[in-house]
């Protein structure tokens, strides 16, 4: 029996020197040590000896036992530090300072009109306001001289949150907020409000090659003593022929918005037709792109600011609209694709 404790060790000690992997090891380890493995089985076996040569063999089987788990365990170390350091040697190098060779992204159309109007009317004095997404009630509508049940909220139905909120169905939500905010300012230190405020907007309703269920305009309030009409006539003016960079047939006529009193429609001949009429157009050849009036009394004095002292004018610029024109989309539905084919075709070209 003894010598087949030697045989066994020296046998272990052979396989041990050339296993080469842990799948092979656990082999070794089931074929020595599991429940039917040979120092199992040489344990089992001692049930037939003298209590004496179970003492003295018993505990030389325990010795090899212990031996056997702790080489066992030594060699697992190994391996496994072995296969680490295999993978690390064929993992392929990179320097991380490399440009990268795939194409470079680039900005979505509606972010590059933003960005240009954002640059113009900075450069006349007007600060960029960055306004939620989720309003309220008050915000979007009775702050704008639209109370509850009044059939202009028929224009603009959107999504109602559970808690009663809102989301924005227009950037002039961010009105009151912003004439309560730097009212202070004009009142007591004569500074004009001057603010822009580009964001997302929402309407439930049918899309089409002009519609969309999510948009973006880009707000624009200016209030101040005298202001008026020509004002107004003169910002909008200024930021078209920048934007475009060429002379565009405007025309304003009369729009009804509860907010301004007089409130007008300012549509740019379509650029897409050409004037002729076309689907982006609604066939008519102009486009609504920058609805706006002088500021409503109601929407001053809710704002905090007295309209017998103060006037101002406010205006939607469409963005989404401007984009299209700009870069000649025909239907607005592309600019929601995600599509990078169709949107990554578009540069600043300042
Ligand atoms: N908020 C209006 C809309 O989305 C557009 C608008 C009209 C904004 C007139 C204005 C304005 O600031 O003066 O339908």
């Amino acid at each position: 029996m003894e010598n087949q404790i030697i045989a066994l060790r020296n046998e272990i000690a052979e396989k041990l020197q050339t296993v080469s992997d842990l799948q092979e090891l656990d082999g070794l380890r089931v074929a020595y040590l599991g429940k039917k493995g040979s120092i199992t089985t040489l344990l089992k076996g001692m049930k037939d000896l003298s209590p004496e040569e179970k003492k003295s063999f018993g505990a030389k089987v325990n010795e090899l036992k212990e031996e056997t788990t702790e080489k066992i365990e030594k060699k697992m170390e190994e391996l496994k530090e072995a296969e680490i350091q295999k993978e690390l040697s064929e993992m392929p190098l990179f320097d991380i300072t490399t440009p990268a060779d795939t194409d470079r992204g680039s900005y979505h159309p509606i972010t590059l009109v933003q960005r240009q109007c954002e640059t113009i009317f900075k450069s006349m004095g007007f600060a960029v306001i960055d306004y939620p997404e989720i309003v309220t009630d008050y915000e979007c509508f009775e702050a704008l001289n639209i109370p509850k049940h009044h059939p202009a909220r028929d224009m603009q139905d959107t999504y109602y949150l559970t808690n009663g909120q809102l989301l924005k169905s227009h950037t002039s939500a961010a009105q009151n907020a912003i004439l309560k905010k730097y009212g202070k300012n004009l009142k007591e230190n004569g500074v004009p409000i001057k603010a822009i405020f580009p964001g997302r907007c929402f309407r439930n309703e049918a899309t089409d090659a002009c519609h969309e269920n999510t948009f973006f305009q880009m707000e624009g309030v200016m209030v101040d003593k005298d202001i008026s009409i020509s004002n107004l006539i003169y910002f909008m003016k200024t930021m078209l022929s920048e934007v475009f960079r060429k002379d565009i047939k405007v025309r304003l006529r009369p729009g009804f918005f509860p907010f301004v009193e007089p409130g007008f429609e300012l549509d740019i001949s379509c650029l897409i037709c050409g004037g002729e009429g076309c689907p982006s157009c609604k066939q008519s050849g102009w486009l609504e792109l920058c609805p706006c009036g002088m500021i409503h009394p109601n929407v001053l004095r809710e704002g905090g600011i007295d309209p017998d002292e103060y006037t101002g004018f406010a205006f939607g610029l469409g963005l989404t609209r401007l984009a299209m024109m700009k870069y000649g989309v025909k239907d607005i539905r592309n600019l929601n694709s995600g599509s990078l084919k169709a949107l990554s075709q578009f540069t600043d070209d300042e």
